[in-house]
């Protein structure tokens, strides 16, 4: 067992060292241990506070001694009825510790802190930091952080019109100057503004710092399958709002999903959307024209005299530009009434020159249209789907890791098709075929408001 001590006080009226032993003490597991300190001079410590801590703990307090008394309510459990100080001794400025029948558990660095009441040592801490957990509970939940404070602070979240919001419990922790950190989390729901304040006080220093966060405003799309059915969810700003649901939303979903024994926050993060996909030039087939922003691919009169590039494709297609090892990623294109259509992704290494499989062994994970009403999955063989309303908007959406590449009707939000238990390896990028015929344009949309 380390003891080690430091000196937290220094007042103009009194002024004392607090000192240690220089050697480690060594203690046999189940015999007692003094664990050395005393104050030099040798001022009486009856009227301060000592407290023994754990280095490197968090809520470290082995033994805490305050107001003439013993006072180790929040001791760690471990220690219980385990310690005492030396009442006699006290008043000669020694402020070791008795630590009975020594346990494995016991090893390690130990601090001793004393203190003059009034004379407290102060300390401002850091403007708050605060971070986005993601849904959970019902909400999002936000995370309030400060350090380097002395005494303790109060953490307190409120609304944008100052109003306290209720919170968990402040979690604090002692850095080895014995500077307090806190922590405090909030579940939040969705309100007018989205903005929220944590403020951290001392009151007793009249100090104060404050953060606001605003969490964003945007729309996302996430989605969520089970098994063959699916439903997708918006989620504005990170407040889930479920289109197919009533009630309470997407609360009800990963209600359904937290019985398949998955965390809220593997499911919130599941639904963690990001790609703005643009269209890649250098892929583009010769009889296509990419739009100016990259979003919009269309045909050309004419057979363009393009340069030789092994990454343009034989078949009337484009890939998105930017590929992905990792992630989720969802995007939705706009089809229209085209007659004839290809989405999905495919592996990097496709044979862009020539001839492949229409399936996953091939590289592409895809569902098509043909002739205005024949839809079917590209599996092997592939599967007709049977869709009661013709999607005007394909949203795609790729697992990677999880192995998954999906497909909703973004006007209804009705799924469309399933790959699952995939696993890859290789790189995948978006993948869009124009059709037979020299239809309509494939327009990449942005991912919007409910309409
Ligand atoms: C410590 O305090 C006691 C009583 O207050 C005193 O008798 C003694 O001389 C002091 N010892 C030292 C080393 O200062
Ligand atoms: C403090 O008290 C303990 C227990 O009586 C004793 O072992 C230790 O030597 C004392 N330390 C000093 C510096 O007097």
């Amino acid at each position: 067992i380390n003891s080690q001590c430091v000196c937290l006080t220094v007042s103009t009226l009194e002024r004392f060292e607090v000192l240690g032993p220089v050697q480690p003490v060594v203690a046999v597991a189940g015999e007692d241990v003094v664990l050395p300190c005393y104050l030099k001079p040798n001022i009486s410590a009856v009227d301060l506070h000592v407290e023994w801590i754990r280095v490197q703990i968090d809520n470290p307090i082995v033994h805490l001694y305050r107001d003439h008394e013993d006072r180790n309510e929040n001791q760690v459990p471990s220690y219980r009825g385990r310690t005492s100080l030396f009442p006699e001794e006290l008043k000669k400025g020694n402020t070791s510790l008795k630590l009975y029948d020594v346990r494995s558990s016991d090893d390690g660095p130990y601090k001793c802190f004393v203190q003059s009441h009034d004379l407290v040592s102060v300390a401002v801490g850091t403007q708050p930091v605060i971070s986005n957990e993601g849904y959970k509970e019902g909400g999002i939940s936000l995370v309030c952080e400060s350090k380097g404070w002395y005494p303790q602070p109060q953490v307190v979240w409120m609304d944008s019109e100052g109003h306290s919001l209720p919170a968990g419990h402040t979690e604090t922790q002692r850095d080895s100057m014995g500077l307090f950190t806190v922590r405090r989390r909030v579940i939040v729901q969705e309100t007018e503004t989205n903005r929220f304040t944590c403020r951290v006080l001392q009151q007793e220093l009249n100090e104060m710092k404050e953060t606001i966060t605003n969490i964003p405003g945007e729309l996302h799309i996430f989605s969520i399958n089970k098994g063959g059915g699916g439903v997708v969810v918006r989620w504005h700003g990170g407040f889930s709002q479920c289109l197919l649901c009533s009630g309470s939303g997407a609360q009800v979903l990963l209600g359904e999903e937290k019985d398949s024994g998955r965390s809220d926050t593997q499911i919130a993060e599941k639904f963690i959307y990001s790609s703005d996909v643009t269209l890649d030039p250098d892929t583009a087939h010769p009889e296509l024209i990419l739009s100016e922003d990259r979003k919009q691919a269309s045909f050309a009169d004419t057979w363009q005299d393009l340069p030789d590039s092994s990454k343009r494709f034989k078949y009337r297609s484009v890939l998105g530009k930017e590929g992905f090892s990792s992630g989720k990623h969802y995007w939705e294109v706009q089809v229209g009434d085209k007659t004839d259509w290809t989405l999905g992704v495919v592996r990097e290494s496709i044979n862009r020159m020539g001839y492949f499989k229409l399936n996953p062994n091939g590289g592409l994970w895809a569902i098509s249209l043909w002739n205005s009403n024949d839809y079917k999955a590209f599996t092997d063989p592939p599967v007709s789907l049977p869709l009661s309303v013709k999607p005007q908007k394909v949203g795609v959406f790729v697992d990677y890791e999880e192995g998954q590449v999906s497909f909703y009707s973004v006007e209804d939000m009705s799924h469309i098709y399933i790959f699952t238990g995939y696993k890859f390896t290789e790189k995948l990028y978006p993948y869009f075929w124009l059709g037979f015929r020299k239809s309509a344009p494939l327009t990449i949309s942005p991912v919007s408001h409910t309409e």
